[in-house]
């Protein structure tokens, strides 16, 4: 009796055990519960799982190592989206993950407070650097949140230029991007059991959006250091030609000398843009920023100095007087220091394309045409030099000829 009662309990408990390996069978295929986005041309792959019941996010991203870094956010513009930075770390062969937020199209600032775990299968190898972490209560922050009820979760991405950084700090400054996009993801398809798993890099739960730009060059760094270029290498050495022959070309002098300060100030501006992209430039503290603003400083006052010169000059020369004994003393300081604001822009050129981190290759690039400029110029100098002394010494003869006569006429009285 006891035994015809437990059979039919028996059938039910079978059919449950049935259910619950279908219900896990499900899961295991939910565990396509993963968007993912596939990027042609940076050949970029991002998945996104969210844990059902969980403030947490599980990303998933395969990149090129190439590129300085490749980073997400969640938001649709720079500003105020939480941002994951990912680069291979010192040893080269882990990644540091560090999450970091910005108010615009700025360098973002790493953000302790943030919590992740980098799991174990990332790493960079073969070329690739893959990143498999978790970001802990990571659905809001003060600025913004994740919608997981939104089939078109905004999301952005960046790849950095193909300078590596190798660097286990999080808080390591890094390059303004030479690609970056925006994209919408399905946060209803990404919710569900089962982890990111093994995502396939085939695009599905996701959509690039079509104004991303995957190849941006710095316009601004460029125009900085083509126009100092023509600024300290061809006007500054053409405009101290015309100093050096100053007596015969002051006006020209004047010309060539608004010219220089015109570019130098045309290079400066772009320069100044470029610095408030990054965090170390920001308070214009680094060495080729200093030693730039007080060279240009330099370069104006000195401006003013030649200016103040030839009025005291054309004063002297309307009262039909020779310039005052004391405007030979200007002449000197204003002539040495032109030439020493030269000698540090060039210098300073040097220092900037270090700052800039440009490969050796291009500053050895930059002192060869520097040195050639030099040695180019030094005869041509040496010419004016001796045509100006020549004609000094003819003119002191004159003068002195003249102070000859006047003595005369003067023991004559
Ligand atoms: C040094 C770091 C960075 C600098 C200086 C920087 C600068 C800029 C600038 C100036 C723009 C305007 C468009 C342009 O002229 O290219 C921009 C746009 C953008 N950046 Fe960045 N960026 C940096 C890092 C990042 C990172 C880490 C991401 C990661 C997702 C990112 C994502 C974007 C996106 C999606 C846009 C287009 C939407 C927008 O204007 O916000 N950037 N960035
Ligand atoms: C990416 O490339 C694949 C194969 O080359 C192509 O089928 C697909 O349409 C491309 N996707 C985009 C968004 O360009
Ligand atoms: C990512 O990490 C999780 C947790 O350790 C793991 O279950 C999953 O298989 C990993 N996926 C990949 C592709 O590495
Ligand atoms: C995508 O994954 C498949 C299978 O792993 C692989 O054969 C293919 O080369 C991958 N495509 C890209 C563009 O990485």
């Amino acid at each position: 009796m006891a035994s015809v009662e437990r059979s039919p309990r028996g059938r039910p408990a079978l059919t449950w055990s049935w259910l619950l390996l279908c219900v896990a069978l499900q899961l295991q295929l939910a565990s396509a519960a993963v968007s993912t986005l596939f990027i042609n041309d940076t050949n970029t792959q991002i998945s996104i799982h969210l844990p059902p019941d969980s403030d947490d996010v599980n990303f998933y991203v395969s990149s090129p190592d190439w590129y300085q870094y490749t980073a997400i956010g969640f938001g649709s513009t720079m500003a105020n989206s939480l941002i994951l930075v990912m680069y291979s770390a010192a040893d080269t062969r882990r990644v540091t993950v560090s999450p970091r937020f910005t108010t615009g199209n700025t360098e973002p600032v790493f953000s302790p407070s943030v919590k992740l775990t980098v799991h174990d299968t990332s790493a960079v190898r073969s070329f690739d650097m893959v990143v498999n972490a978790t970001c802990h209560g990571c659905r809001s922050w003060a600025t913004g949140s994740i919608d997981a009820k939104s089939t078109t979760q905004p999301m952005i991405f960046a790849n950095g230029p193909g300078i590596s950084l190798n660097s286990d700090d999080p808080a390591a400054g890094i390059r303004r991007h030479i690609g970056y996009g925006r994209f919408n993801v399905d946060m209803v398809r990404a919710t569900g059991a089962g982890g990111i798993g093994t995502p396939s890099n085939a695009t599905v739960g996701a959509a690039l959006l079509a104004d991303g730009i995957y190849h941006v060059n710095d316009k601004a760094a460029t125009a900085h250091g083509v126009i100092f270029v023509i600024a300290a290498l061809i006007i500054a050495p053409f405009d101290s030609l015309v100093a050096g022959a100053l007596s015969r070309w002051p006006t020209l002098h004047a010309f060539s000398a608004t010219f220089y300060l015109l570019f130098v100030i045309g290079a400066l501006v772009p320069g100044i843009i470029v610095s408030r992209e990054h965090i170390a430039t920001q308070h214009f503290g680094t060495g080729h920023q200093v030693l730039g603003l007080l060279t240009v400083a330099l370069m104006g006052v000195m401006f003013f100095w030649g200016i103040a010169l030839a009025v005291i000059r054309k004063s002297a020369k309307n009262r039909g007087q020779d310039p005052p004994e004391k405007s030979r003393v200007l002449s000197l300081v204003h002539r040495w220091v032109g030439r020493l604001v030269w000698l540090l822009f060039i210098i300073n050129g040097g220092i900037g394309l270090k700052l800039a981190e440009r490969s050796h290759l291009f500053l050895m690039g930059y002192g060869v045409l520097a040195g050639g400029m030099v040695v180019f110029l030094l005869p041509i100098y040496f010419c004016v030099w001796r045509y100006s002394k020549h004609k000094r010494e003819k003119q002191e003869e004159d003068s002195h000829e003249l102070h000859n006569t006047q003595s005369i006429y003067n023991h004559d009285y």
